[in-house]
């Protein structure tokens, strides 16, 4: 049985929020600037109280209905090649960020907080693997060249 001192303790309590960091620098400005934004409305979520939670992560579905939409236009603008797995994708996590906030307005409010946390480990690979492609592409198209990334960690110059 549970001892009142460990139930104070919620299974679901915050995660370690996810952080800025220079891995993230893709090199297309105005993409590097609204993964900068979902990184901080996702460490709000993740930080949160339980008062808090729907209020952030009504910020963190708003946030991404606008980033995805933006890269989404981007893509079909330029005809991006590999754009229909991308965009898929986008429209996966927002129908799974929909559903979450329907149980989290019913109450279940560690639905919100694996949601975070699902979130968090998506977002490397989803950056790495298919934002990074249309970042080079729509610097290539707007500057005629590849974006030079230099990150501190890279470049010896310590975190
Ligand atoms: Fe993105
Ligand atoms: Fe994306």
């Amino acid at each position: 049985m549970a001892t009142p001192a460990a139930a104070a303790v919620p299974a679901d309590a915050p995660a370690t929020p996810l952080t800025w960091t220079d891995n993230f620098v893709l090199g297309f400005a105005p993409m590097d600037d609204t993964h900068r934004e979902f990184v901080a409305c996702l460490a709000a979520v993740q930080t949160a109280d339980d008062a808090a939670l729907p209020d952030a992560l009504d910020a963190l579905a708003a946030h991404l209905a606008a980033h995805f939409a933006q890269e989404d236009q981007w893509m079909r603008e330029t005809e991006f090649p590999p754009r229909d797995c991308h965009i898929d994708e986008h429209a996966a996590v927002l129908e799974s960020m929909r559903a979450v906030r329907e149980k989290v307005a019913e109450g279940d409010l560690a639905n919100g907080r694996r949601l975070a946390q699902a979130l968090a480990d998506w977002f490397p690979g989803h950056a790495d693997y298919l934002d990074s492609a249309l970042s080079h592409w729509m610097f290539k198209r707007r500057f005629g060249g590849k974006p030079v990334v230099i990150r501190r960690e890279a470049a010896g110059l310590g975190r």
